[in-house]
């Protein structure tokens, strides 16, 4: 494309995105598709000749956008709300635009230590120590596995070499309400899924450190070798946070490595007033938290911070002849933390997010959040019809509709046709969850664009469908 064709498709382009940011709260949240239907409305098979931009952007924005359920609508306040803001999505342009690789220092020395010195800085604002070496990859869940990963390397330093055939059973502690990406990380590394113990939580729904104390001594008498304890600083259900010193006290006193999945709430350590719910973290081995989550930064974005990046090393170097370079002693070759060779820039949109609104800016905006939340659990506690399932942690609220005149089945029924109702509108998007056998709903106030008066209409949106029961 001839430069003077860039520059006018690329205004275009912005102008496009502009408009969308400015106005996403006019198309409907939640994809009115069915499914195959996207797919039946594009060409079945690519052009043989190159296509004019014209007919490209026409197909995406008749098509695709149709498609798609936005995660930047104001109205979305289902799972763990995102938002790509303006300064992230201009990052990672100019990311795409550069076409860094940070596989080996050199093959891209500013994205290696941009990304370094990113992961500092929010290291800072969440006032974790400096011990903390961070890293940027695109998920929770590989982060997740890449810790369990040098945690393994460290339980069964053998493995490395042999496999873990003929070697003890490894176990890994978690709370019943640990995320899946977990258990699927336990699985993946060969420990099979009896490698993960999923202990009773609280009725807060939290791990019982004398729960993990009781299972750890039971695995250790069986000849089991435990391999790391994973808590959970909110959990995807309840946001609730697994009491940290506690375990990391446990952790310590048996020498077994803590990890903990911190995706949502981690950043919650920004705000000051929040910080100490987190209290106990800075123990840990390694943590793991999204800022493609809370934190205004588009997919994908997760950092995973560890105080051993050697135990990282230990898990995943392996350094063929044509990538050693004579500054591999001095500089940090990225690619000798996780299992991929290529990596992008993906911390030039979150270095853009944390110089954009800056520590207070960011905190400012977790705090109203907060605030929202704790206004819509008000009305569902003042209400009869309604009951908070948890406490109101962060952005969450998790609530259920409940008439006392109708047994568990009929409750949980009612709760799912008032959401899928409630979801129907196009104005709002909320999602559910079953706790103790209970459908029960979920309303995250996580986007950046997400005012008092969407979460007002969400409430509006629920009375009316539960009236609408009757
Ligand atoms: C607690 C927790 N951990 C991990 C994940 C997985 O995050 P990712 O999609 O980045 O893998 C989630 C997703 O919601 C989560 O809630």
């Amino acid at each position: 494309m001839p430069p003077e064709d860039f520059l006018v498709q690329g205004r275009r382009i912005l102008e496009w995105i502009s408009e969308y940011l400015g106005s996403a709260g006019r198309y409907p949240v939640l994809a009115r598709v069915r499914p195959g239907e996207v797919r039946a409305s594009l060409a079945p098979s690519p052009p043989r000749e190159g296509e004019s931009l014209d007919d490209i952007l026409r197909d995406f924005e008749e098509r695709v956008v149709p498609g798609l359920t936005h995660w930047n609508h104001p109205g979305f306040l289902a799972y763990f709300a995102n938002t790509a803001s303006s300064p992230a999505i201009l990052g990672e342009l100019l990311a795409t635009a550069v076409n860094a690789n940070a596989m080996i220092w050199r093959t891209s020395p500013a994205a290696t230590e941009v990304e370094g010195l990113t992961a500092d800085w929010l290291r800072q604002l969440l006032g974790l120590p400096e011990s903390f070496a961070g890293f940027i990859n695109d998920t929770a869940s590989h982060n997740s596995l890449y810790a369990l990963a040098a945690a393994r390397a460290r339980a069964f330093p053998e493995a490395g070499e042999q496999g873990l055939h003929s070697l003890p059973a490894g176990r890994i502690y978690a709370s019943e309400h640990v995320h899946s990406s977990i258990d699927k990380a336990v699985v993946t590394l060969g420990l099979g899924r009896r490698g993960v113990r999923h202990l009773p939580a609280d009725d807060g729904y939290r791990m019982k450190p004398e729960a993990l104390r009781a299972a750890i001594e039971e695995d250790l008498a069986a000849g089991v070798r435990p391999v790391a304890v994973v808590a959970v600083a909110g959990t995807t259900s309840t946001a609730s946070i697994d009491p940290l010193p506690e375990i990391a006290r446990i952790c310590e006193e048996h020498g077994i490595w803590m990890h903990v999945d911190a995706a949502y709430a981690g950043v919650a350590a920004i705000v000051e007033e929040l910080r100490p719910l987190l209290a106990g973290w800075e123990r840990a081995d390694s943590i793991v938290l999204n800022a493609h989550k809370w934190l205004f930064t588009p997919m994908d974005c997760a950092l995973l911070y560890c105080r051993r990046p050697e135990a990282l090393a230990d898990a995943f170097s392996l350094v063929p002849p044509y990538l050693r370079t004579p500054e591999a002693d001095e500089a940090r070759d990225l690619m000798n933390y996780g299992v991929a060779l290529g990596r992008s820039f993906r911390a030039l949109k979150l270095w853009f997010v944390l110089r954009y609104f800056g520590g207070r800016g960011l905190a400012d905006r977790l705090r109203e959040h907060c605030r929202l939340a704790s206004r819509f659990a008000e009305w569902a506690q003042a209400s009869d019809r309604w009951q908070l399932m948890s406490s109101t942690l962060l952005g969450l609220v998790v609530f259920r509709y409940r008439d006392p005149e109708m047994g568990l089945d009929r409750n949980n029924q009612a709760n799912e046709r008032i959401l899928d109702a409630v979801n129907a509108s196009g104005d709002v998007f909320l999602s559910h969850t079953i706790l103790d056998g209970r459908y029960v709903l979920r309303l995250s106030v996580g986007n950046l664009r997400t005012r008092r008066e969407h979460v007002e209409l969400a409430w509006r949106r629920l009375e009316l469908e539960a009236a609408r029961l009757k």
